[in-house]
């Protein structure tokens, strides 16, 4: 089986953020600037908790207009294209021959590799500084949060390159990635740029055969098909067309094209579907216990729509419930909410509506049956596992 790794686009030498030749001044300012994040300890793609940010809007809106240095300094060259060079601590507290830093190096640009695939996951992020020019019409109609905005709302970026950083460089060993949701390919040529290495594998619902639903098939046009890379990808058995919420399909991906003989180990799997909650919580029951330890299952637009909601209001809480589950029922009387994956779940860390879900050091489970590989009826009721009516 071929390996399909796409070639990286080559952007322009336009939207390379190279150093203008007007910017001597801004230079010397950035450098100092850049000293200075140094000295207060922060390593950007290191995690922000101890960047002087406050605000995350100005923030991003700094980045993208490079008024914070880090622009400057996160320079491509033709040779490196879409590689991070990080140079914003300054030197002051990184040594530059630290094996972190070397790693971190190596990792490409998620925000600048998803802006030239068009993929919505950024829109937010790259439209942010033009709907700040009107802050009133920028927030969403009715919304109490300001950081609810308008159209394009995902500002993915930020968990994309933090996550899925350490798997673009060129020297991972190889693995494998799953996406559930194609649409038209966008956010996986961006994923195939952006990590090399992977095989990546989609499922998408539009590509099957047209016809009723009742059918199995798919009455409203093939969206996966308007990618040109769509037909090599069918061929290449990496683009699955079926329903991602039901069983057969999933079991059936899985065992023939996904865990075959010498496959890479499955890594990580990202649910960009139809984004029900029902169908969600699938992805969660089926497909977390077959990621391989340190792992992650990345769940984008928890949004507080009513289709997603009680993934947010159900699903989410429950995770947390059993992320800190002991079992001494001394104190206070504990039940696993969902006893198929809190043994295997390390951590669940969120963003506005996104979460990634970590996998523990135990080893992957393919052994379940179908039942348990799919979500327990209390799933998306999180009141039923607190008053322990399971
Ligand atoms: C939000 S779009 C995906 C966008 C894409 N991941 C990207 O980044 O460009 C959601 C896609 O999921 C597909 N979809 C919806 N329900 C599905 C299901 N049950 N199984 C598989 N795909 C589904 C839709 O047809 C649509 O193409």
């Amino acid at each position: 089986m071929p390996v399909l790794t796409m070639p990286i686009h080559r952007g322009n030498n336009r939207s390379c953020s190279c150093i203008s030749s007007t910017g001597r001044r801004a230079q010397l300012f950035h450098f100092a600037l850049g000293l200075l994040v140094g000295i207060l300890g922060s390593n950007f793609f290191q995690g922000a908790s101890l960047f002087p940010v406050t605000d995350m809007d100005a923030y991003r809106q700094s980045v993208l207009l490079g008024k914070d240095g880090r622009e400057q300094e996160t320079t491509m060259t033709t040779s490196q294209q879409s590689k991070i060079t990080i140079s914003n601590t300054g030197g002051a507290v990184v040594d530059s021959s630290s094996p972190l830093l070397q790693r971190q190096q190596q990792q490409r640009n998620f925000l600048e590799i998803a802006r030239q695939s068009g993929t919505d996951k950024v829109k937010g992020t790259l439209f942010l500084p033009s709907c700040l020019e009107n802050p009133q019409t920028c927030r969403k109609p009715k919304a109490k949060n300001p950081k609810c905005r308008v159209g394009a709302q995902h500002f993915y970026d930020t968990v994309y390159q933090k996550w899925l950083g350490p798997y673009s460089t060129d020297t991972v060993e190889p693995f494998q990635f799953l996406e559930i949701g194609y649409f038209n390919g966008k956010g996986f040529d961006a994923y195939a740029d952006f990590m090399p290495r992977a095989e990546l594998h989609s499922m998408e619902i539009s590509c099957l055969p047209p016809g009723k639903q009742s059918e199995g098939k798919w009455p409203w046009g093939n969206f996966a098909a308007r990618n040109v890379h769509y037909q090599a990808l069918r061929d290449a058995r990496r683009l699955h067309c079926g329903d991602a919420a039901d069983h057969a399909f999933l079991r059936g991906v899985w065992t023939t094209h996904m865990k075959r003989r010498g496959a890479p180990p499955l890594r990580v799997v990202v649910d960009d579907g139809s984004h029900l909650a029902q169908h969600m919580a699938t992805t969660l029951f089926f497909w977390f216990p077959r990621i391989e330890p340190g792992g992650i299952l990345v769940i984008e637009d928890i949004e507080p729509l009513p289709e997603a909601a009680s993934f947010r209001t159900g699903v989410v809480p429950q995770l947390l419930l059993d992320l800190h589950y002991c079992g001494n029922d001394e104190h206070f009387a504990e039940t696993v909410c969902f006893p198929t994956i809190q043994p295997l779940l390390h951590a669940v860390h969120c963003e506005m509506h996104i979460c990634v879900l970590e996998r523990n050091q135990e080893p992957a489970v393919d052994t379940l049956s179908e039942q348990d590989s799919m979500p327990p009826p209390h799933a998306l009721d999180a009141m039923k596992c607190l008053q322990r009516k399971l």
